[in-house]
């Protein structure tokens, strides 16, 4: 199994969980992610040295935030009575062993091999062991990822709770829409999603950006995207990194979702 270095894209999962570890020291913590350091560690990404751009600490800001929305919005398909998890672009992300879950729980990380094997490596090494039934997908989600979820045994007749955390943004619109029809088609009633979605001008805001994760963003939210999800099939919730982080008792001390306005954070369920 190669455990390459993070490049290109999925070095920004990395820079994600440096994040969350940050966020894991704090003395109020909104979750804690006791693998994050592990994956920052051996995803030896340049330490951060000198005060961040404001716009950087606003991103950061964000990922701790929107982690946490959607922890709940995990927890409450759980109370609903969903069983089976499937997170798209999965990256660092280490709810399979952070969080409880219910028995029975079927949790499929879809990313590409490269990321997913170096998470491996770095899991073995942590002798991590995961809450549920955990299953990787290694797949392109620009490729025809539902027949290798199928074959990972994902379950069409029960209802699944997705997660795009991080990804869309990664991803041209029309890709995004394509990726969500995909979705639809394989949501049983019940089943619910939870999205961040890039917020409007964002990607004017970091245009100069030349070196940076923001270089690879290619897409922002729709102007309503309420409407654009009931399109879809979907009755959805969406709010602003602000008001999740007033709702957590977070105060904002960066220009946290940039304009104001419903978006970023998304939950929606199956109609
Ligand atoms: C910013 S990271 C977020 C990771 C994770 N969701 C989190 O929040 O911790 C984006 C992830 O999306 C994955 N990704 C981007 N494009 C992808 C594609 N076409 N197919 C599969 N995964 C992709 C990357 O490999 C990376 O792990």
């Amino acid at each position: 199994m190669s455990t390459a270095r993070p490049s290109g894209v999925w070095a920004t999962a990395v820079g994600v969980a440096r994040v969350r570890a940050l966020e894991s020291e704090r003395e109020k913590a909104l979750f804690r992610d006791p693998l994050a350091a592990a994956f920052t560690a051996a995803g030896g990404l340049p330490k951060v040295t000198g005060t961040p751009p404001r716009r950087w600490v606003a991103v950061a800001f964000s990922i701790v935030i929107r982690t946490r929305f959607l922890d709940e919005l995990l927890a409450e398909a759980m109370a609903a009575g969903v069983r089976q998890v499937v997170l798209l672009g999965a990256g660092m992300d280490s709810r399979a062993y952070r969080l409880d879950w219910p028995a029975k729980t079927r949790f499929f990380e879809v990313d590409t091999a490269e990321p997913l094997n170096f998470k491996e490596s770095v899991l073995r090494a942590e002798r991590a062991e995961p809450r549920c039934e955990r299953i990787t997908v290694p797949v392109d989600l620009r490729e025809d990822w539902p027949t290798v979820l199928a074959a990972a045994g994902h379950d069409l007749d029960a209802p699944t709770v997705w997660i795009a955390e991080g990804l869309l943004i990664y991803l041209p619109a029309d890709a995004v829409d394509r990726l969500l029809g995909q979705i639809g088609h394989l949501s049983a009633p019940g089943s619910r999603m939870g999205l961040t979605l890039g917020s409007r001008g964002v990607l004017e805001r970091f245009a100069e950006d030349q070196e940076t994760a923001a270089s690879m963003w290619v897409s922002e939210m729709p102007e309503d995207p309420i409407a654009w999800l009931a399109d879809m099939g979907w009755t959805a919730e969406a709010f602003t990194v602000r008001e999740r982080a007033a709702a957590y008792g977070r105060p904002v001390t960066v220009p946290a979702a940039g304009p104001e306005g419903p978006g970023g954070l998304v939950s929606a369920i199956r109609r």
